[in-house]
């Protein structure tokens, strides 16, 4: 299945009757700046990432670019009132995105970095230095089995009103339908709403790996691997 036919099935505008009224559609790039905020608002296990980083532009950039600007047409957005209140960025290849973020995006996100002042902030200093080991190459999922991964994240106000969960049904139909074998996400492990959350559309939990360390902290942040195979279509 194309781009065209994977974003014309994500795109079928469905209104949803829940307590509250909202639509889901497929991403555009007028959302772009929306899910940028919300990813840095939301990406620290539903929190704000401020306490850790303190460039939003740079990290929004790591996080979210390769899902805006190199496959735009696999993602969601929930609109409530007007506005974005949630996204689901969809990746269907993930061995093309660690090549688009090891050759394009990280090297040309790190020489922004360069340019903006942020490698030399105190918070970024610290905060390399106290990942100088952790390998970002372990405890990787099997491609073959699980090819496709997302993130989610919704405002605040808008959670547990299942938006996560038809967010994710429309993406899963457009995922059968283009034939993917199977998807992973990464969830950090003191997230336990994420977890739930996962562990309720059937995600099986496939593995822990050390994702940060946080300077002054002891114990890493863990991501727990989830996969969900979705077998022959
Ligand atoms: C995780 C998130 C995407 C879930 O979306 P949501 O719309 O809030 O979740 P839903 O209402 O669709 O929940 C579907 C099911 O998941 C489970 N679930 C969801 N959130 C849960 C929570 N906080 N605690 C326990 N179970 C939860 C429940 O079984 C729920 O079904 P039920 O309400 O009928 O019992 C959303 O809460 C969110 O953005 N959270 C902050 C960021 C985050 O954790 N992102 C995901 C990790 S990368």
């Amino acid at each position: 299945m194309g781009d065209a036919d994977f974003v014309r099935g994500l795109s079928c505008g469905i209104v949803k009757h829940l307590p509250r009224q909202f639509i889901l559609r497929a991403y555009e790039e007028r959302d772009r700046e929306a899910v940028r905020q919300i990813c840095c608002e939301t990406a620290d296990a539903g929190d704000p990432m401020n306490d850790w980083f303190p460039d939003r532009e740079i990290f929004a950039d790591l996080l979210m670019r390769y899902y805006t600007d190199w496959e735009p047409l696999s993602s969601l957005v929930a609109v409530a009132e007007g506005r974005v209140v949630g996204y689901l960025m969809g990746c269907r290849n993930t061995r093309r995105f660690r090549w688009a973020m090891a050759l394009w995006i990280v090297p040309l996100t790190l020489l922004k970095a360069l340019a903006r002042g942020t490698l030399w902030h105190p918070k970024v200093r610290a905060l390399l230095w106290a990942n100088r080991h952790v390998s970002l190459w372990r405890g990787r999922v099997s491609l073959d089995g699980y090819p496709a991964h997302l993130h989610i994240n919704l405002r605040r106000n808008y959670r547990s009103l299942h938006i996560g969960q038809h967010l994710f049904d429309q993406w899963l139909f457009e995922a059968k339908r283009g034939g993917i074998r199977g998807i992973h996400v990464g969830v950090n492990a003191g997230n336990a709403g994420g977890c739930r959350f996962f562990e309720a559309l059937g995600f099986c939990a496939l593995g822990r790996q050390i994702c940060l360390r946080l300077p002054g902290n002891e114990q890493p942040i863990e991501t727990v691997i989830y996969g969900l195979q979705l077998g022959d279509n």
